[in-house]
């Protein structure tokens, strides 16, 4: 018997079906002039029909047994509909990692014509394909544009090595964490205790290490420290460097802190951290699974003209296709075994033709995405100057941009009232002291998406009904 939709989603009236394809065509044939005035509305046109619930899920993902769902329906650009048929208009580029946005038709024929080709979807790592090569070329081309290929690959202090065998960024920061352990115990274990430096508010993964990295279960490890400090004081970084000196084994930053109230890390404090971390012979790290494939430049850290050991890249390289990351570094800190750190899913050789896909737009539209982020920019941060009761400052840069609440309540009650209003976009207001609301559009966003989010922010603002 063939394999159906009907068959296989419990579909035997055809609802769902009805439902799932009024919704796309409602998404894609509808412009984006008349899509914005009915953000938040419920769009009846569309028939209703009966979901799968969340019932067996477990508890923090929202286990729940309900007869009216409300995941998601359809998604298009950067608008979707829920499953009781609102309209919403996604601000955060799926979960940070839908970088063109649903559906983007040039990235939608790629991977057909990917299909189309023979182009498998994934492989043992041993064979990899080749646009898993090229997509590793093509990392290191944007990283040393211009470079002689053999004088390059040749030389171990150049960022020439990529690991491109993992699916999620834990995997890759995971990598880069034991190559840093490995380098220590060579180079440097007559030192002592290696210590791991982050910042306070780090997020580089949900893994062990990476966890506690973090603060997390701290009685179950020893032989390495750890020690956070807080982004942008100079001061402490170089106390704390002086402190441990060559017991450092490595630094981490995000240079956008999307888990912690997209606090922007300033480029001079950055570049101290380099200082010091080639002063003591310690690795530095910028994690980029947030910025990386969000900025004209591809890469965050050549917009800060900074060259760490490791950058790690994941969640908008495949403009949310299949997780795929990736771990570039120096040839010389090139230290582990096959088995070491992979997704043993990691070869996607699909979704890494997407990937080249996704930069190569990139680099086609980055005047237009440096403009566009501009202009959202300068406008969220005029929302402070007009609302300084509510507001304190407007955080992040570009498509990535926030609004740091004085007060934790109304930030948390402006995110619930904009979520209403059909703006799905985040808040880091759960941890004391926080009170953020974040958004990351997806790079298609125009200035007439910034107009309107900013004015219904605006408007929300304006009316303080949480
Ligand atoms: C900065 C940063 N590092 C690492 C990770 C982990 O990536 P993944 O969820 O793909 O494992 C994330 C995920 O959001 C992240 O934001």
């Amino acid at each position: 018997m063939a394999l159906t939709f009907d068959g296989l989603m419990g579909d035997a009236d055809g609802a769902l079906a009805q439902a799932l394809a009024a919704g796309q065509d409602y998404l894609r044939r509808t412009p984006q002039g008349e899509l914005l005035p009915l953000v938040g509305e419920i769009v009846d046109t569309i028939p209703a029909a009966a979901w799968p619930d969340k019932r067996w899920f477990q508890k923090s993902y929202g286990r729940i047994a309900t007869d009216a769902p409300e995941e998601l329906l359809a998604g298009h650009g950067m608008f979707y509909l829920t499953e009781q048929r609102q309209l919403f208009l996604d601000c955060t580029g799926g979960h940070y990692q839908m970088t063109w946005g649903y559906e983007h038709p040039e990235l939608t024929a790629l991977l057909l014509d990917g299909i189309e080709r023979g182009i498998v979807w994934d492989n043992h790592s041993n064979i990899p394909s080749a646009p898993v090569k090229r997509l590793a070329g093509k990392l290191i081309e944007v990283m040393n544009p211009g470079a002689d290929a053999d004088a390059l690959v040749a030389d171990g202090d150049r960022l020439n090595t990529v690991l491109t065998g993992c699916a999620t960024g834990t995997v890759a920061c995971a990598a880069a964490m034991k190559i840093q352990l490995l380098h220590y115990a060579r180079e440097k274990s007559g030192e002592g205790t290696p210590v791991f430096i982050t910042l306070d508010g780090n997020y580089h993964g949900t893994d062990l290490f990476a966890q506690r990295l973090r603060g997390m279960w701290p009685e179950y490890f020893t032989g390495v420290e750890f020690v956070m400090v807080q982004p942008n004081d100079p001061d402490e970084l170089s106390a704390v460097f002086a402190q441990y000196g060559e017991r450092v084994a490595a630094f981490w930053a995000e240079p956008i802190m999307m888990n912690r109230e997209a606090i922007m890390v300033d480029p001079e404090y950055l570049h101290l951290a380099r200082r010091l971390c080639d002063e003591t012979g310690a690795l530095m790290t910028l994690d980029e699974i947030q910025t990386g494939f969000w900025f004209p430049e591809v890469v965050y850290a050549k917009r800060l003209g900074l060259t760490p050991d490791f950058i790690v890249l994941g969640k908008g390289m495949t403009a949310g296709l299949h997780p795929l990351s990736a771990l570039i570094y120096r040839g010389k800190y090139d230290l582990l075994e096959q088995y070491d750190a992979i997704s043993t899913n990691g070869n996607a050789a699909l979704a890494a033709y997407v990937a080249l896909g996704c930069i190569g737009l990139i680099e086609r539209e980055a005047e237009r995405i440096e403009a566009v982020g501009a202009y959202y920019h300068a406008a969220m941060a005029a929302l402070p100057v007009e609302f300084p009761e509510l507001l304190v400052e407007a955080r992040g840069a570009a498509h990535m941009s926030a609004l740091k609440f004085r007060d934790r309540g109304d930030a948390l009650g402006f995110h619930k009232a904009a979520v209403a209003r059909g703006l799905w976009l985040r808040a880091h207001a759960y941890h004391e002291g926080h009170s953020t609301i974040l958004t990351k559009f997806a790079l298609p966003m125009d200035e007439a998406m910034g107009d309107f989010t900013v004015g219904a922010i605006g408007e929300l603002l304006e009316a303080r009904a949480w």
